[in-house]
């Protein structure tokens, strides 16, 4: 099983980075096999509304000049996809907002290609916001089909500067929750993937 989090942190090594470590632990001591993709602080464009997505069916964007098919390709191997996100304005930071709505939209357009994953959304923040920062990642599992793992919080933990979420230890404590909730998930339905109920009504057809 392969679990993929994507970094959306322009600050490498920072506390979103320190957060998914802590939710991939006890994944990677349970056998999976994990990815972090560092997207925050690449070169990538928000979506151009062409949908030719829709009409290429090709499982990629048609804007292909920088990192979105790379990821997107890894996000469609995934079991389990975790994004991360510090809090920037009370929302997810640029990066991840383009992943949100180019990723969100090929998927859709390929035959809802996300359905059955498992998504999570970690989120760093000093002080406020980070609520409506996970609210904005798990727009994209919930429209996709994804299933959401609950934890003992929201997917938060506190700090400004590089590592301070370690001092939180309630919301590091989630993080490791989490990550034994996506274990356990993601064994459970394995099995039965080939029977996840596809939906009658595709986005924009009605
Ligand atoms: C552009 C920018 C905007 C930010 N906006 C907020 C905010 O709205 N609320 C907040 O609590 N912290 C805000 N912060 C602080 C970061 O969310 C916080 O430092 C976080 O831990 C950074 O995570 P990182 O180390 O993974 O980059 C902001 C930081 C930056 C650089």
């Amino acid at each position: 099983m392969y679990v993929l989090a994507i970094n959306g942190s322009p600050r490498k090594g920072g506390n979103t980075e320190e957060m998914i470590n802590k939710a991939l632990e006890p994944l990677k001591t349970s056998g999976w096999e994990t990815e972090v993709y560092q997207l925050g602080g690449k070169k990538i464009r928000g979506c151009i509304a062409c949908m030719k997505c829709w009409e290429n069916k090709d499982s990629k964007c048609a804007v292909d000049n920088d990192k979105l098919n790379e990821v997107y390709e890894k996000m469609v191997r995934a079991d389990a996809i975790i994004i991360g996100s510090p809090t920037y304005f009370t929302d997810v930071t640029a990066e991840i907002k383009a992943l949100i709505d180019r990723a969100g939209m090929v998927a859709l357009a390929n035959n809802r290609e996300f359905e059955g994953k498992i998504g999570a959304g970690v989120v760093a923040v000093r002080r406020g916001g980070a609520t409506h920062v996970f609210d904005t990642i798990n727009h994209l599992y919930q429209i996709n089909g994804m299933l959401i793992p609950g934890a003992t919080y929201w997917n938060m933990a506190y700090g400004l500067n590089k590592g301070e979420v370690n001092d939180d230890a309630e919301g590091m404590a989630n993080m490791n929750n989490l990550g034994r909730v996506i274990d356990w998930l993601g064994k459970a339905i394995k099995p039965h993937m080939d029977s996840f109920p596809k939906v009658e009504t595709q986005y924009g057809e009605n």
